[in-house]
Order: C-alpha cells, then structure tokens, then sequence
C-alpha cells in the first residue's frame, strides 16, 4: 500500500465553492498530493458533490442535540481553543498533548472522501487532517496494543444535548489497531480548505470512510491504547443493532431498514437514492483487513 493514498474523487467532484480556495490555491494543494492531473480512473463510482452549507447544516452531533439542524445551531458554545488531546494507555510517551504542537508535526492533506450515515444519507466531503497513524507513532505505541479508544469532550455547560441522557456520555468508540493504522483513516481539522466548524467536530475529529459515520467521532479529547475491544456510544446503547465494526455494507441491513441504498445530501428534494457500496466505495483498499471474517456476525 502506497504510503500516501490517492483520491478517487478529485476536486472536480466538489462543487465550485465561493468560499472554498481559488483555483491556484486547489491547483497547489493536488501538486502537493501528487494529484494534479490525474485522470478520474474510468470505473470510479461518481458521486454528486455535496456543498458547503449542506456539509455544515446537516449533521449529527448529539452533544448539540438531536435535530439535523441542531448542532449548526447550537455548537457555537462550544470554546475549542486551548485544546489538548490525552494520549494514553499502551504507549511510550503517554501524555496530554497540546493541538497546536500536534498539528506542527502532521502532514495536512485534503482527502475526498465518501460519508454514509447508517440512517440512510451520505455526502462526500473534502476533508482536511493528517493520517491517524501519524499521531500514534508521535505518541510510540507499543507492542501489545491491539485497539484504540476515542472520547469526546464532556462539557454540559458548552454542549446542552449532554445535558439529558439520549446516551451515556462522553461519546466513545473505537477501532482495531490495523484500522486506526491504515492510510485512509484520518483527523481532520478543516473542510474546505477552512477551519471545521464546530457542529462538525471541532477542532479535530476522526474520519474513517468505510466505516459509518458514528465510527467518526468529534471533538476528541482522548485517545487510548488498549488491548481489549473498547465500548462505543451505539452499541452501548443498543447492543442488538450496532456492532463494534460497522463496515458500510449493502448486504447487511439494519434490523429496522436496508442498507442497500442511501439518499445524497445536498442535492434537494428530487435527488435519487442511490446504491450503497461495499465498504462505502473502499473495498479495494480496506477490504484485506477482513478477509475470512463473517461481516454478519461482525458487522
Ligand atoms: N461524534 C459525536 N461526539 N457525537 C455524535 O453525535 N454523530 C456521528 C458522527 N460522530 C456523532 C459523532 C454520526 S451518526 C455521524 S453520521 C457523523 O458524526 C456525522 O458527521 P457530520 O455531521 O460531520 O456529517
């Protein structure tokens, strides 16, 4: 696996934004990619480009409450600067590491990525961060690990859904090692070529784009190395529907509705379901990390 992975979607699959980079500064960033004139590969799955104000608008994030249109509402509470991230558990050099010193060190690069919500929707979103991996090896981690559990900052008096007890909080979840590690999963800390936005996971969120997106948890505060399978938010809360890995996958629906199609975000109302894909597009690249496991015992 190359070290730096290459976009199928490339910024002509993003709408041309008023707000986003001019077309030098765009040009720039895929020179850096090694992106620039890259031909879309002809069996690609296109998307529709979803647009900023969708991206920004409609989001899931229960600290902020439980409407789509909540946490744009709501998450300019939240106070996101001074940051730090506690890293701990199986590493060399656990400690609370300040945002900025972490963001010194990282590579950031857009990524163009598929986003489906296990509800049923998804958009494709040109995120902006640093390999996962990255941080981890900052942080040294060590031999025996065999996981990695993340937390979301507690703060009823900035984030009002916590609050009441839609869930336990703080927000948990978490991956196996060999997919935090992989080159497709990222921390972001922009979109658009902009800072995040609040409601979508400031200052640093993660991304894992085969996964659904409550994989992807914002505004983490902490990351630990475990050996043991860590809990996470949804299948804490229903045990019966929500599994630790959930993969994308067409084949296996959800107990209460397919998960053959989903609906694009950004579009209007007229917009067509479309089909889901195996792991959300990413099979080629992330299927070899479940080769003879059963993705409906283990989905
Ligand atoms: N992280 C936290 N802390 N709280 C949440 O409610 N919602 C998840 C995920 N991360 C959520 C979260 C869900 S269900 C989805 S689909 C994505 O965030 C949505 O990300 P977006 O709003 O940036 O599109």
């Amino acid at each position: 696996m190359a070290r730096r992975w290459k976009n199928e979607l490339t910024q002509a699959d993003v709408t041309p934004q008023a707000a986003y980079m001019n077309r030098r500064q765009v040009m720039a960033g895929l020179a850096g990619l090694g992106l620039a004139g890259m031909a879309r590969p002809a069996d690609a799955a296109v998307l529709k480009p979803t647009n900023y104000e969708a991206i920004t608008q409609y989001n899931n994030f229960y600290e902020f409450g439980t409407g789509k249109d909540d946490p744009a509402k709501n998450a300019h509470r939240l106070t996101t600067a001074p940051w730090t991230i506690r890293i701990d558990g199986m590493v060399e050099r656990p400690g609370d590491y300040a945002l900025e010193d972490i963001l010194s060190k990282m590579t950031i690069e857009e990524r163009i990525y598929r986003l489906r919500c296990v509800e049923g929707w998804s958009m494709v979103v040109p995120w902006n961060g640093f390999e996962l991996k990255d941080l981890l090896d900052l942080a040294g981690v060590k031999a025996d690990a065999k996981y990695v559990a993340m937390e979301t900052l507690l703060r009823p008096e900035e984030m009002r859904g916590q609050r009441y007890p839609i869930i336990q909080w703080p927000y948990v979840e978490g991956l196996r090692l060999d997919e935090a590690m992989h080159p497709l999963t990222i921390m972001a800390n922009g979109i658009y070529g902009k800072p995040i936005p609040n409601q979508n996971g400031a200052p640093l969120r993660l991304v894992v784009p085969w996964k659904y997106g409550f994989k992807s948890i914002k505004s983490v505060v902490r990351i630990s190395l475990v050996d043991q399978e860590p809990p996470t938010s949804w299948n804490r809360a229903l045990p019966n529907e929500y599994k630790f890995y959930s993969n994308v996958n067409p084949e296996v629906d959800h107990p209460r509705w397919s998960q053959a199609t989903e609906r694009p975000i950004g579009g209007g109302l007229l917009t067509k379901r479309q089909p889901t894909l195996m792991f959300n597009g990413y099979e080629k690249e992330v299927g070899a990390l479940y080769e003879g496991m059963d993705l409906r015992k283990y989905f």
